[in-house]
C-alpha cells in the first residue's frame, strides 16, 4: 500500500499567498538591504519563491537545525548543524521557516541569532500550527495556519520525501 495524500493547500493557493507575501515584506522594509536566512531544508522551495518577489536589496544565507529523525515526531532537542556563514552583526535578517509546529526549533534560532545583533530580526513561515505550539514564539509573517496534522510537500518532507511536491499535502502513512 502507498502513502495517501490528500491536498490541503493548491499550488495556485500557494503562489498567491507568496505572492502577498512578497508584496507585504517589500513594503515593510521599504528598499532597506534584507538578509534572508532559510532554515534547511524545508524553507528550500518558500525561500527561492520568496525571494523572486522582493527587490533587489536582497542577500541569502542558510542554517540547518537537527531535524526529526526520519519520523514524525519531535526529539525535543534542536542541534544546528549548519552554521550561517554571513555576519549578521548590523543587518536586517528576516528568518525564513517551512512550518511552525511546537515552536522548539524557532525559540532557539531567534535566541541564537539575536545574541549576534543584528538590527532587527522577524521570522516569516509558511505554515504554522497553532494547536501544536508548546513554546510560545512571535512569527511577523504567517502564510497559512493549519491544522495539527502531519503535512508534506512544497519543501517539508516524509522522511526525505514529497519535499518536491508543488502543493501541500496531509500525509497519512501506508
Ligand atoms: P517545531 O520545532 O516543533 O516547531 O518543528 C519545526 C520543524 O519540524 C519544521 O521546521 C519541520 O522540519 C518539522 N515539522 C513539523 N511539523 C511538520 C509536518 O507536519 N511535516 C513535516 N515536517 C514538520
Amino acid at each position: 500500500m502507498a502513502d495517501v495524500l490528500s491536498t490541503l493547500i493548491s499550488e495556485a493557493d500557494l503562489q498567491a499567498r507568496v505572492d502577498a507575501l512578497g508584496v507585504q515584506i517589500d513594503a515593510d522594509y521599504g528598499g532597506e538591504e534584507l538578509l534572508l536566512v532559510g532554515v534547511l531544508k524545508g524553507s528550500f522551495l518558500f525561500l527561492a519563491d520568496l525571494s523572486k518577489r522582493l527587490g533587489t536589496n536582497v542577500s541569502i544565507d542558510f542554517v540547518q537545525t537537527s531535524s526529526y529523525g526520519g519520523g514524525k515526531s519531535s526529539s525535543g532537542v534542536v542541534q544546528i548543524r549548519k552554521d550561517l556563514d554571513i555576519n549578521i552583526e548590523g543587518k536586517n535578517v528576516l528568518l525564513v521557516e517551512d512550518i511552525v509546529d511546537t515552536g522548539l526549533t524557532l525559540t532557539h534560532l531567534r535566541e541564537l541569532l539575536s545574541v549576534r545583533k543584528p538590527k532587527s530580526l522577524k521570522v516569516v513561515s509558511l505554515l504554522s500550527k497553532p494547536e501544536a505550539r508548546v513554546h510560545k514564539t512571535q512569527i511577523e509573517y504567517v502564510g497559512f495556519e493549519i491544522p495539527n496534522a502531519f503535512v508534506v510537500g512544497y519543501g517539508l518532507d516524509y522522511a526525505e520525501r514529497y519535499r518536491n511536491l508543488p502543493y501541500i499535502a496531509i500525509l497519512q502513512p501506508e
